[in-house]
């Protein structure tokens, strides 16, 4: 089987580690590194909208030296009725070197990765997992408090329908972190993937040394059954509420942020706020990943 990123799940302490610090090597070498990935091809396969990961991907593949290609759902051929299986297959004919993908649907990253031999990359997959987004928040936090291990990560709205929470649960425990979740009952899973306290809002925001916020996915809902107003007094990060922090604590989101929703518009780019820091580590995150599904890291 191919050298895949399929989901934090799959992913050993000892590998996410290793990925961390070679995430830490791509720092070093910014802006030119190595062109270790000279004359390899990534395809970017995006089913669902995306900005961040997209352009980070291409990013992080361009500043290696690999050629991108994006592929566009509107004028390929899986309008003709042509289905995932087979347009990945087409990829690796072509000798694709690698295959970003971005879907709906939960386990389809999954699913490919034992009929395909290219390396595949989860780029974020339906409500289940978005391990590169988990991956990047992890640098971040050993970035700017030297280890993750012994934090206290408090995540905090729709976790129900949060892939960046599932991947979080996953891996914040193997690395040694406590998690605690907050938010609206209805918001919240009945079973988790992982060790975790529930607290109401004000004690979770006042116990973390990270604050998550988790955007509201209101295009997931039909009926919020709560005011916009009223999910951001009572569970968002409100300038009032940003007081019971600790002075030593940090705000993190893994974007698109909703101002004024999940966390008030003049906290986003405070000083506490880590949030450009995600955006920024994001490339170099996915230079260590690209890197490790093309040329090996196991
Ligand atoms: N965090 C994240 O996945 O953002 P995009 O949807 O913009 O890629």
């Amino acid at each position: 089987m191919a050298n895949s990123l399929l989901g934090m799940a799959e992913l050993t302490r000892p590998e996410i580690i290793h990925l961390l610090e070679r995430t830490d090597y791509w720092a070093e070498h910014w802006p030119s590194p190595p062109q270790v990935l000279a004359h390899r091809t990534v395809a970017n396969l995006f089913f669902e909208p995306s900005t961040r990961t997209r352009f980070s991907f291409e990013m992080a593949a361009k500043r290696m030296g690999a050629h991108v290609l994006n592929f566009s759902v509107s004028s390929s051929s899986t309008t003709k009725g042509e289905s995932l299986y087979d347009t990945v297959k087409t990829l690796e004919s072509m000798g694709f070197d690698a295959v970003v993908i971005r879907h709906k649907e939960n386990n389809i990253v999954h699913d490919l990765a034992s009929l395909v031999d290219v390396p595949l990359i989860n780029a974020g997959t339906g409500t289940s997992e978005h391990p590169t987004q988990c991956l990047l928040d992890l640098y971040t936090m050993k970035q700017h408090f030297g280890e993750v291990k012994g934090l206290t990560v408090a995540i905090i709205g729709d976790i129900t329908h949060s892939r960046v929470a599932n991947s979080h649960l996953i891996a914040l425990p193997k690395l040694g972190a406590r998690v605690i979740v907050s938010g609206p009952r209805h918001l919240l899973p009945a079973e988790y993937r992982g060790p975790v306290e529930f607290m109401p809002v004000d004690e979770a925001v006042s116990e973390a040394d990270v604050v998550m916020l988790l955007r509201l996915q209101l295009e997931r809902y039909s009926d919020l059954a709560l005011s916009i107003d009223a999910y951001h007094r009572d569970y968002g990060l409100s300038e009032e509420r940003f007081k019971l922090l600790k002075p030593s604590a940090v705000i993190m989101h893994p974007g698109p942020v909703n101002r004024g929703v999940e966390i008030a518009g003049s906290l986003v780019e405070c000083e506490r706020s880590l949030i450009n820091t995600q955006v920024q580590n994001g490339v170099l995150t996915r230079m260590a990943i690209l890197e490790w599904v093309i040329l090996g890291g196991r």
